[in-house]
């Protein structure tokens, strides 16, 4: 807790006195009075530990259930505006890179921090290609899942297993390992999504083609049939190339800080990643557009917008796709993608949903309610009419969100493992239970005369051929 006066220069040539970068606090308390220095716009929680009431006093904390006004990092890989709707990867806006990069591309910038040269893109692409096999133990692992297995599900379980194919991975501060690592996940995660698709089909896995582009051979992992090579429609995977872009990262969102929080472990980068994929499972972080989808059918007809929409007003319904925690302006990678839908419906079948969604948008964006609200819409507004106009199922969006991600997860992995400032995570309490009861043998204990068990189980779901 500074309280002496010093200097210091500041970028704009001024001189400041760091008088003027603290922050004074009166403990009411105590009548005392304490200087906290102010830093990049923070408190350190940790000055609040020296506030106390008495020699023994542990100190004072700060309390933040969800962190929604804690950094927990430094970090110079995402930078979000939610105020002005921009959003940049190391400097660069994202419209630029969708505009001019490949997402292998941007992988490399999120994982390396500058965009590669051409020699370093061509070694990048070819390691990546040449790493998306995975060890047929795997698909046999896979194979032991149900046949109606929640694809997230069989990929969390297969980015935690890759861990133990790769043991050497632990050594994370090797720089090799660590360059194999990032290598072996943003090339394997698409294989191990395709393989879960296929195994809900019922339909035999594909093996990656190492002839293809990294979209292509997404695709044509999950729709190749019997033809010698799948050729996709060039506007396609443009289309998807530009959504593994957009989904790439997104600086300390749910996944990424369990990826951060489990990787301060020193655990190996596998591990890590598959912690972010199960943040990344739950319907509050990477379900919103399958709910999306959900919505649009439901409202059937552009002519029940109107109807719809006062149902939102009377809060009744919740409009999805619409509203961010951190842009209160137009989500900037839902105008991207709207900037791709012509070609893509003009590559696949008519789908009436689009009708519906542009109606949705331009009445609630006419409309009081939801611009007071700063509500516009975000990136699972349109993302999930893509994937459903390239005939992808909704089990699989969130799959197909993880596949991109991947590439953020590693980034933030390496950024906090250098990171000198991290320790491991370890979150305080507010302690609200008993303390000091004397212990009763079981023969003193009283309780209710009714003894209860745990609720009613559903009845057990049918097993295929049961
Ligand atoms: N529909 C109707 N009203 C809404 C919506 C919505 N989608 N979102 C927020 N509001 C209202 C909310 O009722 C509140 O109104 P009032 O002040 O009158 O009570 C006001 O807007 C502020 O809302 P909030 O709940 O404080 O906003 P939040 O920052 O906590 O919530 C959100 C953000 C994304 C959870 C929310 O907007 C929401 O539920 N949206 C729909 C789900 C969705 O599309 N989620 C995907 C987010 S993008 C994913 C990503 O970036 O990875």
């Amino acid at each position: 807790m500074a309280t002496e006066e010093k200097t210091q220069q500041q970028g704009d040539g001024a001189v400041a006195t760091a008088e003027q970068d603290t922050l004074t606090v009166t403990d009411n308390r105590t009548g005392e009075r304490y200087e906290l220095e102010v830093t990049d716009g923070t408190i350190r929680a940790m000055d609040l530990r020296g506030i106390k009431v008495a020699d023994d006093d542990f100190g004072l904390m700060a309390y933040d259930p969800a962190y929604t006004n804690t950094a927990s990092c430094r970090s110079a890989i995402t930078y979000i505006d939610g105020e002005a709707g921009i959003l940049q990867h190391r400097g660069y806006s994202i419209e630029q890179l969708c505009e001019h990069s490949t997402y292998l591309e941007v992988a490399y910038l999120l994982t390396f921090g500058e965009l590669p040269t051409k020699p370093q893109l061509e070694r990048w692409t070819f390691d990546v290609t040449h790493h998306t096999f995975v060890h047929e133990d795997i698909k046999n692992l896979f194979e032991t899942f149900r046949y109606d297995a929640h694809p997230m599900g069989m990929l969390l379980s297969g980015v935690g297993a890759l861990s133990t194919f790769y043991p050497e991975a632990k050594h994370i501060d090797d720089p090799e390992e660590r360059y194999m690592a990032a290598v072996r996940m943003i090339a394997k995660v698409p294989t191990l999504a395709a393989f879960a698709y296929r195994h809900s089909l019922g339909l035999p896995y594909v093996y990656p083609d190492n002839d293809l582009d990294y979209p292509s051979n997404f695709l044509s992992m999950l729709f190749k049939k019997t033809e010698i090579r799948y050729e996709a429609d060039p506007r396609l995977t443009k289309a998807l190339d530009v959504l593994f872009i957009l989904h790439a990262d997104h600086e300390q969102n749910c996944s990424t800080a369990a990826v951060r929080a489990v990787g301060s472990s020193q655990v190996d980068p596998y591990s890590a990643v598959a912690a972010g994929v199960a943040a990344l499972y739950g319907p509050l972080h990477g379900g919103a557009n399958e709910q999306v989808l959900r919505m649009l059918r439901r409202i059937e007809s552009p002519e029940n917008v109107p109807d719809f929409l006062q149902g939102v007003k009377n809060r009744e319904e919740r409009l999805m796709g619409f509203g961010h925690r951190v842009y209160k302006n137009y989500d900037p990678r839902a105008r991207i993608i709207q900037q791709h839908m012509e070609e893509v419906f003009e590559a696949t079948e008519y789908n009436p949903l689009v009708e519906i969604a542009r109606e949705l948008e331009k009445r609630a964006l006419d409309d009081e309610y939801f611009t007071d609200r700063k509500l516009y819409p975000n990136v699972d507004y349109y993302s999930g009419i893509i994937y459903e106009a390239l005939q992808i199922p909704t089990d699989m969006f969130t799959v197909i969100f993880a596949i991109p991600r991947t590439s953020g997860w590693v980034a933030q992995w390496m950024e906090g493992n250098d990171d000198p400032e991290q320790k491991i995570a370890r979150p305080r309490q507010i302690y609200t239970g008993h303390r000091d009861r004397e212990y009763l043998p079981i023969d003193d204990r009283e309780g209710p005369e009714k003894i209860t068990g745990p609720p009613a189980r559903r009845p057990k779901r049918q097993r295929r051929g049961a």
